[in-house]
């Protein structure tokens, strides 16, 4: 009889052990998705070329979305740089255009075609700590002005909580163009 009410007690505990440990990893995942959303917003400013703008607006609807496919980018050429111009940008603040040639703001939603959707957070984080597209070191380096040597310095958990942070975000599909060389042509 003792016997077997020790067995019961034993059998509550580790169920109230288990039930609290998995709240505590969905606290945790919380946590994490927070921080991410924390530093997105309030500390990196991913959106102020990842979303675009009407005016001084930001398009909630596009949050992160990316250059929105086909709206028209500033061309650059030689004459902007003998006046001293090194970065042509449209009102969207998306693209960016310069001796490099020109670049779109990616779409960071979780979108499958046309975002991070196929992405791994292996890929995220090699991406901001090498500067090679999609983190493989034998892709062509990520154009300016995303600034991935800045938030290469950020240590994993942050890295990992940005990334968590993402995978949140509503989906939106809008095809960015690809890079464009100085010729205007794809890289
Ligand atoms: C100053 C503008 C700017 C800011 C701020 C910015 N980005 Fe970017 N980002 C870009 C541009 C432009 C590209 C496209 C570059 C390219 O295609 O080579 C890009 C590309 C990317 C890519 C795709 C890289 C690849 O492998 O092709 C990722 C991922 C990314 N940004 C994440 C972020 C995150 C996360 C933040 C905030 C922590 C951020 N960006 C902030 C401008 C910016």
């Amino acid at each position: 009889m003792n016997r077997s009410k020790y067995i019961i007690g034993l059998a509550v505990i580790v169920i109230i052990v288990a039930i609290g440990i998995s709240i505590k990893s969905v606290d945790s995942q919380n946590d994490m998705v927070e921080r991410g959303k924390y530093i997105v917003d309030a500390v990196a400013a991913c959106g102020f070329c990842h979303t675009p703008r009407t005016g001084t607006e930001y398009n909630e609807d596009m949050y992160l979305a990316g250059h929105v496919a086909n709206s028209p980018y500033s061309r650059y050429d030689m004459s902007l740089m003998q006046r001293g111009i090194f970065l042509a940008s449209p009102a969207t603040l998306t693209a960016f255009s310069g001796p490099f040639g020109s670049s779109f703001a990616t779409n960071l939603t979780p979108d499958k075609e046309t975002g991070l959707g196929e992405w791994t957070e292996d890929m995220f984080i090699k991406a901001l700590r090498t500067g090679h597209h999609q983190g493989n070191v034998d892709n062509r380096k990520i154009f300016p002005p995303m600034p991935w040597k800045h938030y290469a310095q950020m240590n994993d958990s942050d890295l990992k909580a940005i990334w968590a942070y993402l995978r949140t975000i509503k989906p939106v599909k809008n095809e960015v163009s690809p890079v464009l060389n100085p010729m205007g042509r794809p890289y």
